[in-house]
């Protein structure tokens, strides 16, 4: 229930400054004052940053984007990047991250959801969150950029890898990048091709545009390509060797990708995301070591092929995370002792005081970290 109507709460934002000061002196509790303004709005705080839906918008069969309305404490970010959702479900509070679809002036913004089957949290805000409802945004982080191609631009994409690249994509349209941009987009089925409609239209709209689908679970469409990511799918791409090349989606498909580019030898620049969890390593013979949480004086033992963030968490400790991909860097904590193994390149760090990345960690001897 909300006594202001939200397009009060932006306008507010400013003159709360005096409560800021008095919250940043110690002179109030910010949680007391937030729970006063939420009262008026549920989106009205102090400092933290909420938004409302204001539109929901189904561009596959599994994927929603949703358009927000931030508070007046949004500070920008850019298209392309990821930014955590928090909810609170069942007495929890559980965030994801989603790439930005667009960001807007006025802190209008969009994010894609796609639907993680099983997820507690992709589900529930595909299926219940509504236009109207408010949710708390966290930060927004991810280093892929557009880049600055005279000769052209190659985006390299597999299921919601499609997200981040057609943020900067729309951007750069809109900003009137002229050069050849050419976007294959891989997907198990038709249905999941996520913003197709609009990649149709803006490749109408737009010479110099090029979208092509691989359909990897289904025959090929007409003028579609076919099956996962080759080479070969590259045979009409005008002046490959001179573009800049962008690829995100799963660890797999951004591993081909990478491997295609070393054996082409090609002179420009690869940008690469990868969204997938680290994996169970088969490489790697499962033992139990012992863990230390040193701050919160707690001892665990550990598989050493699961992460550092899952054993803390089944440990009832409640260390920060975000993307829970090795990608945001929220879950960062110090290693005391012992040696980590990093879940995606294998690689070992043993250096004390060095920082690590829990969700993309795992125990490779008995480990203490600072948490
Ligand atoms: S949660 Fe994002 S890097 Fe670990």
């Amino acid at each position: 229930m909300a006594f202001l109507p939200f397009t009060w709460v932006r306008g507010l934002t400013s003159l709360l400054s005096p409560l800021r000061l008095l919250a940043a002196h110690g002179w109030l509790r910010e949680s007391d004052v937030d729970a006063g303004l939420a009262l008026l709005h549920p989106a009205l705080r102090l400092n933290r940053v909420f938004a409302q839906v204001t539109q929901r918008h189904w561009v596959a069969d599994d994927m929603l984007e949703l358009t927000l309305r931030a508070n007046g404490n949004w500070r920008s970010a850019q298209p392309g990047q990821h930014l955590q959702l928090f909810l609170e479900r069942d007495g929890m509070r559980l965030s994801r991250s989603y790439s930005l679809t667009a960001v807007q002036a006025g802190g209008r913004l969009q994010v894609a959801i796609k639907h993680q089957a099983g997820g507690r949290v992709s589900p529930y805000l595909l299926e219940h969150l509504a236009v109207g409802d408010v949710l708390e945004l966290g930060h927004a982080y991810g280093e892929l950029s557009w880049p600055a191609a005279p000769q052209g631009v190659l985006l390299l994409a597999a299921g919601s890898g499609i997200t981040p690249l057609l943020g900067m994509l729309r951007a750069a349209l809109a900003q009137g990048f002229s050069a050849p941009i050419t976007l294959l987009h891989y997907v198990r089925e038709q249905g999941q091709r996520g913003f197709a409609a609009e990649l149709q239209a803006l490749q109408a709209q737009h010479s110099n545009l090029q979208v092509r689908w691989s359909l990897t679970a289904a025959g090929a469409e007409p003028e579609g390509l076919a099956g996962r990511f080759t080479g070969e799918h590259l045979a009409e791409v005008t002046q490959l060797d001179q573009r800049r090349v962008l690829a995100c989606g799963p660890a797999g498909f951004v591993a081909q990708v990478q491997q295609w580019w070393q054996a082409a030898k090609l002179p420009g620049a690869l940008q690469t995301e990868a969204f997938t969890p680290p994996a169970f390593s088969r490489d790697i013979s499962v033992r139990q070591v012992r863990l230390g949480f040193t701050r919160s004086h707690q001892q665990a033992l550990a598989n050493n092929q699961r992460s550092l963030l899952e054993h803390a968490e089944e440990q009832g400790l409640k260390p920060a995370y975000g993307c829970r991909q090795g990608i945001c860097a929220s879950c960062t904590c110090t290693l005391v002792s012992g040696t980590v193994r990093d879940l995606h390149s294998g690689a070992l760090f043993s250096e004390p005081g060095q920082p690590i990345r829990l969700c993309v960690s795992a125990a490779h001897s008995d480990v203490e970290i600072d948490l």
